[in-house]
C-alpha cells in the first residue's frame, strides 16, 4: 500500500515526537511491505520564522491532496505572553482546521493498567474508564468574529453554529456510541447559551434514528466535575469547540499523562492526526517529551485507512513499551528513557514482529542513553 502523508513537525517538541512517529511509520512499512510517502512542511512559528506566515497556502495545498497529514504541536511563549502580536502560530492550524474541513476531532482516553497509580485521581475511580471525546473543530467560537476596540478597551469573540455543522459531527459521534457502549452524553451550556440549546435541539430530533443509543446531556461545569469524580459512566462526549479543547485536556489526566492522549481530525475527505498536547516548550529540544500520543495517533491514522493490522501492531509495541517501563519521565522517575529511545525502541519492536530480546546488544546500548 502506498500513501501520502504530509508531515508537519511544528514547534516545540513537535519536530522530536514526530520524528519518533516517522520512525514508527517506516517500521510499519518494513514490516508490512508497504511504501508511505512522507513530504515535510512548516507549520506555526516555524513557518512564521521562515515564510512570514503560520501556514502557506502551498502547505494546505499539499495537506489537501496528501491521504493523510501528520502534525506535531504549535505554540511558542514569545507569542502566548504577547497579546499585540497579531500573526500567531496557532492560526496556522486553525486555518489548516478549517482549509481542510476537518470538523470532527475525536480524542479516546483509553486506561493502561500500568499508568493507572501515575493518574492524580484515586485508582477506583478509575476502573472502567473507555471514553472517547467528539469535538467540533471548525466552528463555534474559536472561527466567530473577534473584534477589538479602537480604543483597546473592549473585545468579542463570537460564538455561532449551524445546524448542518452540529449534524454532521453528531452523525459521527451516535456512530461511534453503536460501535461502542450505546452511550452518548452531550456537553454543553445549554441554560445560558443559545448556540448551546442549538446542539439540544439539534441532538435530540436525531435521537430516534439511533434508537439502541442512551442519550444523555450535561451542562459542561458539571461534566467537568464528573469527568473527574466518576469518568467510568462515560461512552461518547459530544461537544463543540471550545469545551472539547478544554474537555479533552482534563480527561487526559485520567490517562495519567496528557503525554498519552492521541486524535484524529477527520472531515468529509481530508484527515490529520496530531497529539492532544500542546508545544510543551520548556522540553523542546532535550529529548524527554512523550512520543506515545504521537505514535497512538499515527495507529489511528492506520485505522483510518482500514489498516487494522499494522493500527494494532503500533498498540501492541506502545503496550510492550509501558510494560518493559520504556517510558519518559513524565510517567516514571524511575530511570526514564528519552523520546529517542522510546520512539526506537517501539519501532524496532514492530520490525522485529514482537520478537525483540532487550539483552540483545542494540537493546542495551540504547537503554544505555537513557537520562
Ligand atoms: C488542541 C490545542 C489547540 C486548540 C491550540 C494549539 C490552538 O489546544 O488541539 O487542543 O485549542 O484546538
Ligand atoms: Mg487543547
Amino acid at each position: 500500500m502506498n500513501k501520502k502523508i504530509f508531515v508537519l513537525p511544528g514547534d516545540g517538541i513537535g519536530p522530536e515526537i514526530v520524528s519518533q512517529a516517522v520512525k514508527v511509520i517506516k517500521a510499519i512499512d518494513s514490516a508490512f511491505d508497504h511504501k508511505f510517502d512522507l513530504t515535510n512542511g512548516l507549520i506555526g512559528a516555524a513557518s512564521i520564522r521562515d515564510n512570514g506566515e503560520p501556514i502557506t497556502v502551498k502547505a494546505i495545498e499539499i495537506g489537501n491532496k496528501a491521504d493523510a497529514v501528520l502534525l506535531g504541536a504549535i505554540g511558542e511563549p514569545e507569542y502566548d505572553n504577547d497579546p499585540n502580536i497579531k500573526v500567531r502560530p496557532e492560526q496556522g492550524l486553525l486555518k489548516l482546521r478549517k482549509s481542510l474541513n476537518l470538523y470532527s476531532n475525536i480524542r479516546p482516553v483509553i486506561m493502561y493498567d500500568l499508568l493507572k497509580d501515575v493518574s492524580p485521581l484515586k485508582i477506583e475511580n478509575l476502573k472502567d474508564v473507555d471514553l472517547v471525546v467528539y469535538r467540533e473543530l471548525t466552528g463555534g467560537i474559536y472561527f466567530g468574529e473577534k473584534k477589538l476596540s479602537d480604543d483597546g478597551k473592549s473585545a468579542s469573540d463570537l460564538c455561532s453554529y449551524s445546524e448542518s455543522e452540529i449534524t454532521r459531527i453528531a452523525k459521527m459521534a451516535f456512530k461511534a456510541a453503536t460501535l461502542r457502549r450505546n452511550k452518548l452524553t452531550l456537553v454543553d451550556k445549554a441554560n445560558v447559551l443559545e448556540t448551546s440549546r442549538l446542539w439540544r435541539r439539534v441532538v435530540q430530533e436525531m435521537a430516534p434514528k439511533y434508537p439502541s443509543v442512551e442519550v444523555d446531556y450535561l451542562f459542561v461545569d458539571n461534566a467537568a466535575m464528573q469527568i473527574v469524580v466518576n469518568p467510568a459512566q462515560f461512552d461518547v462526549i459530544l461537544t463543540e469547540n471550545m469545551f472539547g479543547d478544554i474537555i479533552s485536556d482534563l480527561s487526559s489526566v485520567l490517562t495519567g499523562s496528557l503525554g498519552m492522549l492521541p486524535s484524529a481530525s477527520i472531515g468529509d475527505s481530508a484527515a490529520m492526526f496530531e497529539p492532544s498536547h500542546g508545544s510543551y516548550p520548556q522540553a523542546a529540544g532535550k529529548d524527554i517529551a512523550n512520543p506515545m500520543a504521537t505514535i497512538l495517533s499515527v495507529a489511528m491514522m492506520y485505522d483510518h485507512f482500514d489498516m487494522f493490522k499494522e493500527a494494532d501492531a503500533i498498540r501492541d509495541a506502545v503496550n510492550w513499551a509501558l510494560n518493559e517501563n520504556i517510558v519518559t519521565e513524565d510517567i516514571t522517575k524511575d530511570n526514564p528513557s528519552r523520546c529517542s529511545v522510546v520512539g526506537d525502541l517501539i519501532a524496532h519492536y514492530i520490525e522485529e514482529k514482537g520478537y525483540v530480546n532487550l539483552n540483545k546488544r542494540y537493546m542495551t546500548e540504547a537503554l544505555n542513553a537513557v537520562i
